[in-house]
């Protein structure tokens, strides 16, 4: 990203105090999709790091992850897989739990989708505590695929995301526009 692109991505995202809960700042990228040239400059962003990591897929975390991942994997001119929350897929699928602040969830993908010879590269809006990254990784070597790396468009600091993430990135990179 050129400084002017970064500047235009970050003026294109609304902080919502108190959303969805008390005490929470939601990061709400509608205003950057909703603006083509900000959204086309993000596009070709994730693309470059499709290219730079040798991805020949793309996975995508629903929701907002399917969002940015799409366009960016036709770009790039790679496959496009997404990663659902559990009972969506009406397939043969994989499954994997992981921690919330509350509870457990679960993300699921296609097994047919992920093989031996594929480098993914996950792609979502924000990374915050990291646990869907680190569950997503989690399906893709349980699918015999390579980790090329993970692509955020925010990454929440604060959170430490980026450590709870390191062991399942063995050594792949995290890149955070
Ligand atoms: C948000 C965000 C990431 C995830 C990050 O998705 O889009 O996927 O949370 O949080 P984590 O790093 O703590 O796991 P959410 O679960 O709200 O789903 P949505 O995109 O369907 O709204």
């Amino acid at each position: 990203l050129t400084r002017d692109d970064r500047d235009l991505l970050l003026s294109r995202i609304r902080d919502v105090a108190d959303y969805p809960k008390p005490g929470v700042m939601f990061k709400d990228i509608t205003p950057l999709l909703a603006d083509p040239e900000a959204f086309s400059a993000l596009t070709d962003a994730l693309a470059a790091l499709c290219e730079k990591h040798g991805a020949t897929k793309v996975v995508g975390l629903e929701a907002r992850g399917f969002i940015l991942a799409a366009p960016a994997a036709v770009r790039a001119g790679v496959g496009f897989i997404p990663v659902r929350k559990a009972g969506k897929l009406p397939g043969a699928t994989l499954g994997q739990a992981y921690e919330l602040e509350y509870g457990t969830a679960e993300i699921e993908v296609h097994a047919e989708d992920l093989g031996a010879g594929d480098r993914v590269l996950v792609i979502d809006d924000v990374l915050a505590t990291g646990g869907t990254a680190e569950a997503s990784l989690e399906l893709i070597r349980r699918a015999g695929a390579q980790v090329a790396g993970v692509a955020v468009l925010l990454e929440l600091g604060f959170l430490e995301g980026r450590s709870r993430l390191e062991p399942s990135l063995d050594g792949a990179p995290l890149e955070a526009l």
